[in-house]
């Protein structure tokens, strides 16, 4: 695998590929790489010919309090990791790199409706430096394909409705949630957890499954359930950001007539804010 620090000579090689008429697929990630990155990496190569991961702890993402400095930052082991499942490149980029003009004055990338609810509402900003990282990302790189995690399932529904208005000619794929065997979904924040507060935290799994099942026995007072579920958790020790029932689409408070939905938690255990979700379709024939 080769990694590359700049954009330039990234270009030249891709546009190389390019011409061949090689599938370009793109993993963007932070870096701090575990088997959730990896298997994401895995289902891309699976409709590109030449795969790159992208790792870049992007400041303008992190709010102020937030865990930037922080942030784990482990490149060699990154490399080991994706050269070992067969990736072909690595883009990683210093901040000077990625911003040579600096951050006092730039351009940036709102979506819209989209960006302010739920994680936004608590991570005011956020959302719109995602949109603006993968957004360059997508014209350094130009890849066919590009895949993304539902663990963070409205960051993928921002992506998705970027890639859409801003005419990305860009295929966006979403890798399903991977998992510890306790239901914890795979998080590099996951590092932060005490041991006590590790073991606790497969609970926001659980309640999310808990009224996953809820819904299924036909309980249609969403509400209701959010409260009981928020209860549930704040009783064992977590503060609950939010824990929504929205439509899987418009991320819009979901009601008794909504067909797609997905269940979503915020919450905080400690230092650590961890996040998770279920989608489920009314609509679709219940398996016997
Ligand atoms: P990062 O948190 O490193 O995640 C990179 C990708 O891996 C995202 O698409 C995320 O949804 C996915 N992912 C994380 N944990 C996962 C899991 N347990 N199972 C499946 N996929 C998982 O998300 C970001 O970086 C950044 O915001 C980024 C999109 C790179 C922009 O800076």
């Amino acid at each position: 695998m080769d990694t590359f620090h700049e954009r330039a000579a990234l270009r030249a090689r891709l546009q190389e590929a390019r011409a061949r008429g090689r599938r370009i697929g793109l993993l963007p990630t932070m870096g701090n790489l575990h088997s959730g990155h990896i298997a994401l990496l895995e289902d891309l190569r699976r409709v590109c010919d030449i795969s790159i991961c992208s790792i870049f702890v992007n400041p303008t993402q992190f709010g102020a309090g937030e865990d930037f400095e922080r942030y784990p930052r482990t490149l060699p082991q990154d490399q080991e990791r994706l050269s070992a499942a067969g990736c072909d490149l690595l883009f990683a980029p210093s901040i000077v790199e990625m911003y040579p003009h600096g951050l006092t004055t730039l351009t940036t990338v709102t979506v819209q409706g989209l960006q302010d609810g739920l994680c936004g509402a608590h991570r005011p900003g956020h959302f719109q430096g995602v949109a603006s990282v993968v957004s360059k990302l997508f014209n350094i790189v130009q890849p066919d394909v590009a895949i993304f995690g539902e663990k963070d399932y409205q960051q993928l529904a921002v992506l998705r409705r970027m890639t859409l208005d801003l005419d990305f000619p860009v295929q966006i794929l979403a890798g399903a949630t991977r998992r510890d065997a306790d239901g914890l979904a795979l998080s590099s924040r996951n590092q932060y957890l005490r041991p006590d507060e590790r073991q606790r935290a497969p609970m926001l799994y659980r309640t999310l499954q808990q009224m996953r099942d809820a819904i299924l026995s036909g309980i249609d007072d969403y509400r209701m359930l959010e409260s009981s579920a928020t209860g549930l958790l704040e009783k064992s020790g977590f503060h609950t950001d939010y824990f929504s029932v929205v439509d899987a689409d418009s991320l819009q408070p979901a009601g008794a007539q909504t067909r797609r939905l997905t269940l979503l938690v915020a919450a905080r255990l400690g230092e650590t804010r961890l996040i998770d979700n279920i989608s489920l379709d009314l609509a679709a024939p219940t398996a016997t």
